[in-house]
């Protein structure tokens, strides 16, 4: 297993763990997965859009809207979810070392001005299995907290090809991105950043 490159609160972060060639590739993976389960713009369960574009691939897709948070076997449009790429899921073998395969990989796709609030990660079962995220284009200002609301936080700059694992006692840290550096990536073309998490749901 790859050795971390920093730690922010608890959280390893594996600094460029995919090269440009790899980072290209799954790219290209993700192309064929937003054309089976296009881009979607989810609402908050108090019926705002998210600034974000998601979709999903795998078992499950998490989705919200008014109903609230929640993991969906269907694409809005009624398709079942493309499978994972195995580029995708090789990244969860090499920093996990996990048998068990994640059920869900949400892709989120960050275009101008989009950002994420302070959140966890807690619609899944078992909160013993960690979230693998993985970053691709422009840089992001990720932050993490803490298990609760509020209280100290620590920012760090991921770019494209970063993987960042939140497991065991950082699992429930609370975390966002508060905004993306356009232009500091080639990568995809028209600019912007995805950002996958690989979650195990059941
Ligand atoms: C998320 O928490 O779902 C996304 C994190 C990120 O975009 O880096
Ligand atoms: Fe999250």
């Amino acid at each position: 297993m790859p050795e971390p490159t920093f730690w922010v609160r608890g959280v390893p972060v594996f600094r460029g763990l995919l090269d440009g060639s790899a980072q290209a590739s799954m790219v290209e993976d993700l192309r064929g997965v937003v054309a089976a389960a296009p881009l979607i713009s989810p609402l908050t369960p108090r019926g705002k859009p998210m600034s974000v574009k998601m979709t999903s691939a795998g078992k499950y897709g998490w989705y919200s809207d008014r109903a609230g948070y929640r993991y969906e076997r269907r694409h809005p449009a009624g398709v079942s979810w493309p499978a994972i790429p195995q580029s995708v899921l090789a990244v969860w073998n090499s920093v996990t070392g996990l048998r068990r395969r994640p059920d869900c990989c949400l892709l989120n796709f960050y275009g101008t001005g989009a950002r994420m609030g302070m959140h966890q990660d807690r619609d899944e079962a078992d909160f013993s299995y960690p979230v693998v995220s993985v970053s691709l284009g422009d840089d992001a200002l990720f932050r993490v907290g803490n298990r609760t609301r509020g209280g100290r936080t620590e920012s760090v700059w991921l770019s494209s090809g970063d993987v960042v694992v939140m497991g065991g006692a950082a699992r429930l840290l609370h975390h966002g991105v508060d905004r993306i550096r356009n232009g500091t990536s080639a990568l995809l073309g028209d600019g912007g950043r995805i950002n996958l998490t690989l979650r195990v749901v059941d």
